[in-house]
């Protein structure tokens, strides 16, 4: 019996996609999953590709039906269920063997297990899969942490399976252990900046100009074929334009405005605040949901503190396309200052441009600007910093006159720009060469006697305070 390639464990909505995206692409894939059930109708769904699906019930049977040095890839919920399986199927792996958490796992736990995994002589690997099901059945974008042994293992049918740009697979090798989840979740982190970057600019044209969805979905069409391109704003376009079939109003008419979150945008912020970093728009991002949520607190609130809005002074649509160009570069800035303080941290090489690369196609965040912030990263910046490269500076100076605007007319009337007024501070933080933190540190001095540095000669001094 022909045995298979790569086992996909957890037959949900992603592992099924994946299961089938690699049969398609000629390798013979053996499949479990914890409640055997869902086993045959999957390879029913399989239809022709059933040929190279191999279903086992058991992990025992699942295990014997992988070549050796075996690739086990599971796509299950992340925390506690893959410890558990973990500790199931290591007993029955060997020497060698592989196993993928192609979830969207917390790195610190993929750290935790590739070192456990390690002393076993087993290889664990942390792979961030993006681009929803649709990406995962016909080309996701894969970052793969772990070790060189299992990347060769699993490389080409990773590559195959890979969404591509201009013929170049959006998937690759990023460091050891937890660097392809860490990079998976700043991934994410960026996506909750620019999902939220999109509804503020939204709620500036339905509060602030009285715009229905479907007008607003025709300037998010328009910016899709400029600077703005990408899969972000093509399916805001078109979720704004969709029609409920109940009511017959648009469908973001009658969806409550409290928006979920799994924790990947979270660990982002806490990971960078860690790393003593901030990426101050995608904590707004993250905050801003958790603020959604809470809708009993915004309904007392409108009541008590009032819901009207001031004048508001509409800016043009192109202070609003040009100050959204300014906040999705901040953002990424962001996300890759702190891939680049986490590399340094946990030993990664990171390769900040490849990771730029892989974006660009088949996830979430695929945009025009990847393509860009790539080159821009090969160039070396100076501090390597994003902000600080020629062409992303220039644009980046071009643009924020009118992220200004928007932001001041938006503060004035009161109409909430979390994502954009963070992005902004942060971006004139960065352009003080001298900022305010000797005054921080006075007062540390003063209160703690925790000492600080003149700007006039070395070694750490103390103030004057008790005699003042
Ligand atoms: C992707 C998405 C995907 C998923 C997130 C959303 O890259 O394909 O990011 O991983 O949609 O889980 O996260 P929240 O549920 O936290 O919004």
């Amino acid at each position: 019996m022909t045995k298979a390639d790569i086992g996909v464990y957890g037959l949900g909505t992603m592992g099924s996609a994946l299961a089938l995206n690699l049969a398609e692409q000629g390798f013979d894939v053996a499949v479990s999953n914890r409640e055997p059930e869902w086993i045959p109708e999957f390879v029913k769904e399989a239809g022709a590709l059933a040929a190279q699906i191999h279903p086992s019930e058991t992990l025992q049977d699942f295990v014997a039906a992988l070549k050796a040095p075996r690739v086990v890839l599971f796509l299950i919920p992340s925390g506690a269920p893959m410890d558990q399986m973990i500790d199931q199927i290591s007993p029955l792996l060997a020497e060698g063997d592989t196993i993928i958490d192609a979830g969207n796992a917390d790195f610190n736990d993929t750290r935790r297990r590739a070192a456990a995994l390690e002393a076993q002589g087993l290889h664990f690997v942390g792979m961030g899969v993006s681009g929803g099901e649709e990406g995962a059945r016909h080309g996701p974008s894969m970052m793969v942490g772990g070790t060189p042994h299992s990347w060769s293992r699993l490389r080409p049918m990773a590559e195959a399976i890979a969404a591509k740009f201009e013929g170049t697979p959006c998937v690759a090798h990023l460091g050891s252990d937890g660097a392809g989840h860490f990079v998976k979740t700043v991934h994410n982190g960026i996506e909750y900046a620019d999902m939220q970057a999109i509804a503020e600019i939204y709620g500036l044209l339905r509060d602030g100009g009285g715009w229905e969805a479907p007008r607003i979905a025709g300037v998010f069409e328009r910016w899709n074929a400029g600077p703005l391109q990408s899969y972000l704003v093509d399916i805001t376009a078109q979720a704004l334009q969709a029609v409920d079939p109940q009511t017959g109003l648009p469908v973001v008419d009658v969806i409550e405005d409290r928006a979920g979150q799994k924790g990947t945008g979270r660990w982002t912020v806490i990971e960078a605040l860690k790393l003593g970093q901030s990426a101050s728009g995608i904590e707004a991002a993250v905050g801003a949901r958790g603020w959604s949520s809470d809708k009993a607190l915004r309904l007392a609130a409108s009541d008590i503190l009032g819901a009207g809005t001031q004048h508001y002074d509409k800016p043009s649509l192109d202070d609003m396309e040009q100050a959204f160009v300014a906040v999705r570069i901040l953002a990424h800035a962001q996300g890759f200052a702190v891939m680049q303080a986490a590399s340094e941290e946990f030993d990664w090489a990171l390769d900040l441009a490849r990771v730029a690369e892989i974006w660009r196609a088949g996830c979430i965040i695929r945009s025009a600007l990847l393509d860009d912030l790539a080159e821009a990263i090969r160039s070396k910046p100076p501090q390597g910093a994003l902000v600080l490269a020629p062409d992303i500076a220039a644009r980046l100076n071009a643009a924020i006159p009118a992220l200004r605007r928007v932001v001041a007319s938006a503060v004035l009337a009161g109409l909430p720009v979390p994502v954009m007024s963070a992005s902004l501070t942060w971006y004139d933080s960065l352009r003080h060469a001298r900022g305010t933190a000797n005054l921080i540190q006075a007062q540390r001095d003063f209160f703690g006697r925790h000492g600080f540095l003149r700007v006039d000669k070395p070694g750490a001094h103390h103030g004057p305070w008790a005699e003042s």
